[in-house]
């Protein structure tokens, strides 16, 4: 099962491990127990620690020297009577026994008999939300652990909205430190009925409750004397037989991820990736996706020798009947139901930097191992974690959860993330700082964009650039608000007059008089209006034009989608360089005299950053160059 935070197949080094897998170890892999992933949801309060501890220690996963150090640790943090304190097993960071939290996702490893598990140990106070989701995206199944005291409260609510959100199929609700209510049948009764109607009013269809003690060991490995009005299992029967999701994707529909295109030789090209639900079998037919492309499985090739069918989990080789397109990213998929393709969705997006989410910017999107680019909507709402209230929302801040409409420049293959965590499970990252910014989950495509198809025109711009006898391009200045981008950008465009060149200039002012005047000065709003001035730009040059545009133009990622959007070469970026205070003091316009003055807000160099572009095809120092040399230097660029 792949992760939503980090594609689990997309790293280089699992490509390695793919290929120097011996056979010592794929029948390691085989022989073994299956293997059960869990989260366990509260606070230290709860007795979280307590009770992970405890599942260590009766799985007997805790070795001799580790109890030692345990029993004289209790002993001299002074827990009572003889029992061991497991929460001090688990709570092993200094910082975190001082400051009472769990700060950051711990995996742990244990097993028993029948099963081996990893637990996440994940953070429960609002502000960890994000590694709550990082440590969920590949879980099998959520404890949720409730103090009996205490009962269904604010944060039992957040954990179980979080875990459903994130798709755990499994919830066990743990009904904890039930000594401590002399294993009050009544009460715990009350306590299951509340929790029952909250998860079925978010749409959990089944839970399974029970009472425990982490710290007596009611219920955990073995049946507690205390309740024998609880006929359920205990914690570990139920750890040990759960269904796995692995099992239950095993009868979904075939579809294979392509990590990895393997041609040693010309005699051989194999499609290698993890089957992420499904099975497959030599001589199954199979569609290649996007493209749609039929073929027949030929091979199912593993560094253990060939097999005859490949099941859910098991990294392969395939090689297909048919010399048909197939790379990197690339879905294969059963023939008669494959997945969809689409460009534009609605999803459900968990923001986890602490720059909030930017609408209309554009980030990188990784969706299995599918990397494009991606834009984000103003949420649709966004949802109290605490109250599931859906309210109004701009954007979204760090743990901030909302629903929005997601764009990407080109189709991407996907299942709704409730159908397929691997293939409708998304990160987006920043594309200047590479950072992941959110984790997403697509719910569905939208219809539109099926039904809107580009219009293939007789007339193509390579007819009006020869028409009007010259090469397209679009000249793009960018600079600071009076560095002079529009009295250099129109001598530029009177000398291509002269030469008979057909020319458009698009001005930051005279557009907002007109086709952006509903935009202001906010990012979103500057980011928008570089999309509309891009796209016209864009137009224009499909006309055969030479475009000019003097646009501030602020920020670097929105230059650069520009620039993705024209045709190779055809973006010059031209940066009007000067310093602020020169700009400033020239100030024809009078605004950064109003803007020093608090009259004007995000007033660019002032209180909204300028990023200057790294490397501009062409950079104009006004300090040391006049106008009319800065025009004259574009035009010998563009035309030598
Ligand atoms: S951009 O940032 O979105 O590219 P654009 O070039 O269209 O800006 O518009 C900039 C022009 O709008 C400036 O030259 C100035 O005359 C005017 N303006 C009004 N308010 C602002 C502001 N807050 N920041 C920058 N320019 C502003």
């Amino acid at each position: 099962m792949a992760s939503i935070v980090a594609p689990a197949q997309d790293s280089a080094y699992q490509v390695e491990s793919l290929i120097a897998q011996d056979i010592d170890a794929y029948l390691d892999a085989h022989q073994h127990k299956t293997l059960l992933r869990f989260i366990t949801c509260g606070s230290v309060d709860d007795g979280k620690s307590t009770l992970i501890g405890r599942l260590l220690y009766d799985s007997k996963m805790i070795f001799e020297d580790q109890l030692a150090a345990l029993e004289a640790d209790s002993k001299r943090v002074g827990t009572q009577g003889q029992d061991i304190d497991f929460a001090l097993l688990v709570d092993g960071l200094a910082a975190e026994r001082e400051q009472g939290i769990t700060i950051d996702v711990a995996y742990r490893f244990f097993g028993t008999e029948k099963r081996k598990f990893i637990v996440a140990d994940t953070p429960g106070h609002e502000q960890y939300t994000r590694n709550m989701v990082t440590g969920a995206s590949t879980a099998d199944l959520a404890v949720i652990l409730i103090d009996a005291r205490k009962g269904v409260l604010t944060q039992t609510r957040r954990h179980t909205y979080l875990a459903h959100l994130i798709g755990i199929r499994h919830l066990v609700l743990a009904v904890n430190k039930m000594d401590l209510i002399d294993y009050d049948q009544a009460r715990y009764d009350a306590i299951v009925a509340d929790y029952a109607t909250f998860a079925r009013s978010i749409g959990i269809e089944s839970h399974t409750a029970m009472p425990i003690s982490g710290f007596k060991g009611d219920n955990i490995a073995s049946r507690s004397e205390h309740t024998p009005w609880y006929d359920g299992p205990t914690l570990m029967e139920h750890l040990e037989t759960v269904e796995l999701d692995q099992t239950a994707d095993q009868s979904r529909p075939f579809r294979m991820p392509v990590q990895w295109v393997n041609r040693p030789n010309l005699d051989f090209r194999g499609f290698s990736g993890l089957v992420s639900t499904g099975t497959v079998s030599v001589g199954d037919p199979v569609r290649v996706l996007p493209s749609g492309k039929i073929s027949h499985v030929g091979r199912i090739v593993t560094p253990g020798g060939d097999l005859d069918t490949a099941i859910t989990g098991q990294s392969v080789t395939l090689t297909l009947a048919d010399e048909i397109d197939c790379s990197r990213g690339d879905v294969i998929a059963a023939a008669d139901n494959p997945p969809q393709a689409a460009d534009q969705f609605e999803t459900t997006l968990v923001w986890m930097a602490e720059d909030a989410m930017v609408p209309g910017r554009s980030y990188w999107l990784k969706l299995a191992i599918q990397t494009v680019s991606a834009t984000v909507q103003a949420p649709k709402y966004q949802v109290n974690v605490n109250t599931m209230e859906q309210l109004a929302a701009k954007t979204l801040e760090l743990n901030g959860i909302g629903v929005a409409t997601l764009a990407t420049d080109r189709p991407i293959v996907f299942e709704p993330y409730a159908q397929n965590r691997a293939l409708g499970g998304y990160i987006l990252i920043d594309k200047i700082t590479n950072a992941t910014v959110a984790a997403g989950m697509l719910h569905f495509a939208l219809r539109r964009a099926q039904n809107v198809h580009w219009q293939a025109t007789d007339i193509g711009r390579a007819h009006h650039a020869a028409l009007k006898n010259q090469r397209p391009a679009t000249l793009w200045l960018t600079g600071l608000s009076g560095a002079g981008k529009s009295t250099i950008a129109n001598l530029v465009e009177k000398k291509l007059a002269r030469m008979n060149r057909h020319t458009f200039l698009l001005d930051g002012d005279n557009v907002r008089h007109g086709l952006n005047k509903d935009l202001g000065f906010t990012e979103a709003d500057r980011i928008e209006n570089i999309r509309r001035v891009g796209e016209v730009a864009r137009l224009m040059t499909d006309a055969g034009l030479i475009v000019i545009t003097a646009f501030i133009s602020p920020f670097r990622a929105e230059r650069e989608i520009v620039r993705a959007m024209m045709a190779p070469g055809e973006f010059v970026e031209v940066h009007i360089d000067t310093p602020l205070a020169d700009a400033e003091a020239r100030d024809v316009k009078g605004l950064y005299a109003k803007a020093r003055a608090g009259e004007l807000k995000n007033f660019t160099g002032i209180d909204s950053p300028y990023e200057p572009p790294l490397d501009p095809e062409i950079r104009i120092d006004t300090t040391v160059t006049t106008a009319e040399q800065a025009a004259d230097a574009i035009v010998a660029r563009l035309i030598p």
